[in-house]
C-alpha cells in the first residue's frame, strides 16, 4: 500500500464545466495515488501523515494535453506562415522522417520528455512517428519520467514521401509488434493512431479497426481540421456523407475503445452527432487553427452540447506545450468567433478553460482532473510571488493571472500521487 499524505496549500478545481471550487489554506490527502478528501483541518485519522505545506502557493490538478507530437517538438515555432498541407509537406514530413535514425529520437524525444516534465501537464495523448523502435524509446523515456500518458506510433501508407511512409501491410506488421511490445511499461499505455485519412488507405484503416477489436485499445487521430484537408478527404472518400464517417466504418470512431480527435473545426451536425453517440473526445487546439489558418473551433457550442472537450497543445502546429497557454488561447479565439462569427453562443470563461484542460481531457484517462474524492491525486503547485500586485486579489484572480501571465511552470509535481518533483 502507497502512503497516505497530504498536500497544503491553496487548492484550485473544476468539479463541472464553469464551476471553480477554492479551498483556501486546506488539506489535499492523497491515499493509494488517490484524493482522499479535502479539509480545512486534518481530522483525526489522518493525524500524522506527512503534509507537503506550500504555504501561499496556488494548487491545481495536472493538466491534461489530449494532442501533442513529441516528434515535432524540436522545431516548433518554425514553419508559421504555410497554411496546414503545406506545412505538413515542408516541415512535418522531413522532421519525422529522421526518427528511423535511433540516436536521433533518443536525443530529441529525450528534449520532449525533459520539457514535458518541467511543466504542469501531467498527462498526454502523444503522436510519435511511423517508427516502431523510436516510438519504444519515447514510451521508455515517459515511463521513467512517470508521466502516465498514451503514445502512438503512427501508420501512413500514402500520400506522403517514400522515407516518411510504410506499405499497408509493413504498417499493420509493425502496429502488432509494437502493441505486444508495450505491455511492460509501467505508466505508459500504447494507442491507435492513424495520422489522419489522407495518409491512411481504407485498407490500412479495416486492419486497424481489427487490431483494435483485438487489442482492446484507445485511438487518437485528426479531424475535420482544415478546409483543404476536408476536400481532399471528400475527394479520397466519396462514398462517405462526412469526414467522420471515414473512421467510423472501420470501426475506429469511438465506442467500446477510448477515441480521441484532434481539432473538429469544421465537423457539421452529422459528425458531432455520431460523436456524441459514440463517446468521442474532442481534442481543442486553438493556437494550432490560428498557425495553420485552420478557423475558429465552436468549442463554446460543443460544450453546450454536451460533448466531451479537452484541450491540446498539438506542438508543432501550435508553438507552445504550456496548456495555461493553450488556455488563454482557446478563450480568445471564443471571444473572437462570439464577435465575428456566431453571436448565439457567448465566450469561453476561464473556469471553462480550466476545466476543459483537467476534468474535460482528463476524462479520457478515467478518473482525472479534479480534486474530487476518488480521482487519481495528480496536481501542480504554482508559486505566483513574481507576479505582485498593488492590491490583494483574490483566489480566483491570481489564477487568472497564473494563467494569462506566469510562465506555467510548476514548483512541484505529482501524477496519480507520485511526486515527480
Ligand atoms: N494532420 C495530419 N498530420 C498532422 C500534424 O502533424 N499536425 C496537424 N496539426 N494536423 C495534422
Ligand atoms: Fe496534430
Amino acid at each position: 500500500m502507497k502512503e497516505t499524505f497530504a498536500l497544503k496549500g491553496n487548492l484550485l478545481y473544476t468539479p463541472a464545466c464553469g464551476q471553480l471550487e477554492q479551498h483556501p489554506q486546506s488539506y489535499l490527502v492523497c491515499e493509494n495515488g488517490q484524493v482522499a478528501g479535502i479539509f480545512a483541518q486534518l481530522p483525526e485519522r489522518y493525524q500524522g501523515i506527512p503534509v507537503d505545506d506550500y504555504g501561499d502557493k496556488l494548487i491545481l490538478p495536472g493538466l491534461v494535453d489530449l494532442h501533442v507530437h513529441a516528434s515535432q517538438y524540436a522545431y516548433r515555432g518554425l514553419g508559421m506562415d504555410m497554411e496546414l498541407l503545406e506545412w505538413l509537406e515542408c516541415n512535418a514530413f522531413p522532421e519525422e522522417s529522421k526518427f528511423a535514425d535511433l540516436a536521433y529520437a533518443r536525443q530529441a524525444y529525450g528534449i520532449f520528455t525533459d520539457e514535458l516534465t518541467r511543466s504542469a501537464t501531467t498527462r498526454a495523448c502523444i503522436f510519435a512517428t511511423l517508427h516502431r523502435p523510436a516510438t519504444l524509446v519515447l514510451m521508455e523515456l515517459l515511463d521513467r519520467a512517470g508521466l502516465p500518458c498514451f503514445v502512438g506510433k503512427v501508420n501512413m501508407d500514402r500520400n506522403s514521401p517514400d522515407i516518411l511512409r510504410e506499405t499497408t501491410e509493413q504498417s499493420l506488421e509493425e502496429t502488432r509488434l509494437w502493441l505486444e511490445q508495450s505491455g511492460d511499461f509501467t505508466h505508459v499505455r500504447p494507442m491507435l493512431t492513424p495520422r489522419f485519412i489522407p495518409s491512411c488507405t481504407d485498407e490500412l484503416m479495416d486492419g486497424l479497426g481489427r487490431l483494435q477489436r483485438e487489442f482492446g485499445v484507445a485511438m487518437q487521430s485528426h479531424l475535420s481540421e482544415n478546409l483543404s484537408e476536408i476536400q481532399w478527404v471528400s475527394q479520397l472518400c466519396p462514398d462517405t456523407a462526412f469526414y467522420g464517417q471515414a473512421y467510423e466504418r472501420a470501426g475506429l470512431f469511438g465506442g467500446a475503445c477510448p477515441t480521441v480527435m484532434a481539432h473538429c473545426v469544421w465537423s457539421g451536425e452529422a459528425e458531432r452527432a455520431l460523436m456524441k453517440e459514440n463517446g468521442v473526445f474532442i481534442a481543442h487546439c486553438p493556437q494550432s487553427n490560428m498557425n495553420v489558418s485552420s478557423g475558429i473551433a465552436p468549442i463554446k457550442r460543443y460544450l453546450l452540447e454536451g460533448q466531451k472537450v479537452g484541450l491540446g497543445s498539438d506542438v508543432a502546429g501550435g508553438a507552445h506545450l504550456s496548456l495555461f497557454r493553450a488556455m488563454t488561447d482557446a478563450i480568445q479565439c471564443s471571444k473572437l468567433r462570439w464577435r465575428l462569427v456566431d453571436q448565439q453562443t457567448g465566450a469561453l470563461t476561464l473556469p471553462e478553460a480550466l476545466y476543459m484542460a483537467t476534468k474535460g481531457g482528463g476524462a479520457f484517462f478515467g478518473k482525472v482532473g479534479s480534486f474530487e474524492p476518488g480521482y487519481a491525486l495528480d496536481a501542480v503547485v504554482l508559486d505566483d510571488s513574481a507576479l505582485p500586485t498593488t492590491r490583494p486579489c483574490t483566489l480566483a484572480e491570481r489564477l487568472e493571472r497564473v494563467v494569462y501571465l506566469s510562465d506555467g511552470l510548476p514548483c512541484a509535481k505529482y501524477a496519480a500521487g507520485r511526486r515527480l518533483f
